[in-house]
């Protein structure tokens, strides 16, 4: 007879990653479980420690293993404090190959972001080992809504941190292909807070992925295209405006960054209705590619990785994907402008006059201030279309910010209190720091003598938020400007190297907190 015995253990693995494929499995390679049991075949088990533990036990274990562990524990200094680490390789009395105590501080104390960061830590000193079966055990956490809640931001951070963009190798190294079985006291509990933030770290995958899309990849159709086939599936409406309608809705400014190039302008447009409520917008900057257009840009950094500068309308994809994956009951709508700034015989010439959506008219005194062109349509698009009771835009805009704030944070502008304390707790909680600066008093900088206004002007920053403040009339609205935020060249904490995914969490936890105010 066949039995569960005769099957390989390699069959029954590949069988089970297969039925817990979704479409998640194209970002990670690992399975994630939670039990009150301990998991089967462990070689590495990780113990978190709350602060204070005079010595760290588990029931179970012999006098060796705790021998061991408290000879460890004295000579490295260990204290169970947040984010401390020990490893110990072939522990005494125990099968599995290595064990290691992770400090969470006092449980209490412990932040939702600070947890991410231990399972960011935790996961990438694991891939630099042979580890293929993870048990992560909380059983030292005694308060169940506390091992429940640090238990599943720690798994949040292992899997934010090991999403890989390796499409374009020929032959990809292998990814984190292993198997994290977390221990906790209520499996119901721990489950159910896990599948809202995968969803939400889904939605991280996919800023990530259409941020690092090279330009000639992600170009505006391809990019509606991507945005569409990962939100239809989740009850997200999806329309794309392609340019003739661009053009016929009277978006000069929007169609104009992409007039000299084979890739015109399209308006992407994604709806989660999950309430009845006034919808909030999130308006994204989706740039695909920026050459600067005729103010090209000269320096071979100032171009290399200009194809991050669809980040903003990346995190709106992002946040949709999560609003939706959640059930969320907000009803937002994602307006995304998508351009390709570059340049040919018809590109848009400096000093060029364009005629926006609102019927403002902008002097184009540089075209390498492309984001505040297009994102002035989205922003009027999602006034006239869906009368929001808050605008959120979302921008890589300027290098001025860069300079200001380095990649840190980000840099909001606002005149509205509510939506600004709501967008720093949603820092707080997720980590995408916010830092506000001023809208005023700067009178007259983006002053023309021959149009409306002019798309330039200095203190850089200001200027770009000012010019968007123009469009956003007096609609509740604050802009973020994320440029330095969209990418980075090492790991670090929650992030692999490339697209951050910067704001994607930000946007979500901001949706959430803000409509149920
Ligand atoms: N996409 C850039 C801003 C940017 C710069 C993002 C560096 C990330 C890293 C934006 O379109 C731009 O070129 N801004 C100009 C505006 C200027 C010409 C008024 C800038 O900041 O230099
Ligand atoms: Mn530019
Ligand atoms: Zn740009």
């Amino acid at each position: 007879m066949y039995t569960l015995r005769t099957i390989p253990v390699s069959l029954l693995l590949s069988l089970a990653m297969l039925l817990s494929s979704t479409a998640s499995a194209q970002f990670l390679q690992t399975s994630t479980t939670f039990s009150e049991r301990s998991g089967s075949d462990v070689d590495t088990l990780v113990l978190l420690v709350p602060a204070g533990m005079d010595s760290p036990r588990l029931s179970g274990w012999n006098d060796r293993t705790a021998n061991q562990l408290r000879r460890t524990v004295a000579a490295t200094e260990f204290e169970g404090d947040a984010r401390q680490k020990v490893e110990i390789l072939a522990p005494a009395g125990l099968t599995v190959e290595r064990l290691i105590l992770v400090g969470v501080g006092d449980p209490v104390e412990l932040a939702r972001h600070d947890a991410e960061l231990i399972g960011a830590d935790l996961a990438s000193h694991i891939n630099a080992t042979a580890a293929r079966s993870v048990e992560v055990n909380a059983s030292l956490i005694e308060d169940q809504a506390l091992n429940a809640g640090i238990t599943t931001a720690i798994a949040h951070g292992v899997d934010l941190r090991n999403y890989r963009f390796d499409r374009h190798f020929s032959d990809p190294a292998p990814r984190p292909s292993q198997q994290y079985h977390y221990r906790v006291r209520s499996q119901s509990v721990a489950e159910q807070q896990y599948n809202q933030l995968r969803a939400l770290a889904e939605g991280v995958f996919h800023a990530r992925e259409l941020t690092n899309l090279p330009g000639s990849d992600g170009y505006p159709a391809a990019f509606a295209e991507y945005a569409r086939e990962v939100l239809e599936p989740l009850g997200v409406t999806v329309t794309i405006l392609g340019p003739e309608e661009v053009l016929e809705a009277g978006m000069g400014s929007l169609y104009g960054v992409s007039q000299g190039s084979q890739h015109k302008a399209h308006l992407l447009l994604a709806h989660w209705e999950g309430s009845d409520d006034q919808p909030i917008a999130l308006v994204g900057k989706g740039n695909t590619f920026d050459t600067g257009g005729y103010n090209l840009k000269t320096s071979s950094a100032s171009i290399l990785r200009m194809q991050t500068d669809k980040a903003g309308a990346a995190a709106v994809v992002g946040a949709m994907a999560a609003l939706a994956g959640q059930q969320t009951a907000v009803n937002v709508i994602g307006v995304m402008p998508l351009s390709q700034n570059a340049i040919s015989g018809e590109a848009q010439l400096p000093g060029d006059v364009v005629t926006a959506g609102d019927g403002t008219t902008i002097e184009v005194a540089n075209t390498d201030a492309e984001g505040r062109l297009i994102l002035a349509d989205g922003i009027w698009y999602a006034r006239e279309h869906y009368n929001p009771r808050a605008i959120i835009d979302i921008a890589t805009l300027t290098g001025a910010k860069v300079g200001a704030l380095g990649s840190d944070y980000s840099a909001v502008f606002t005149e509205h209190e509510d939506i600004l304390a709501t967008m720093r707790e949603a820092g707080e909680l997720t980590g995408d720091r916010v830092w506000q600066l001023p809208l005023g008093p700067y009178e007259g900088i983006i002053d023309s003598r021959i149009a409306d206004i002019r798309n330039t002007g200095s203190p850089g920053a200001q200027a770009g938020a000012i010019f968007l403040q123009h469009f956003a009339g007096d609609t509740p609205w604050l802009h973020i400007d994320m440029a330095g935020n969209a990418f980075i060249d090492n790991p670090s904490g929650i992030n692999p190297e490339g697209g951050t995914g910067y704001g994607t969490r930000l946007l979500t936890e901001w949706t959430r907190i803000f409509a149920a105010q």
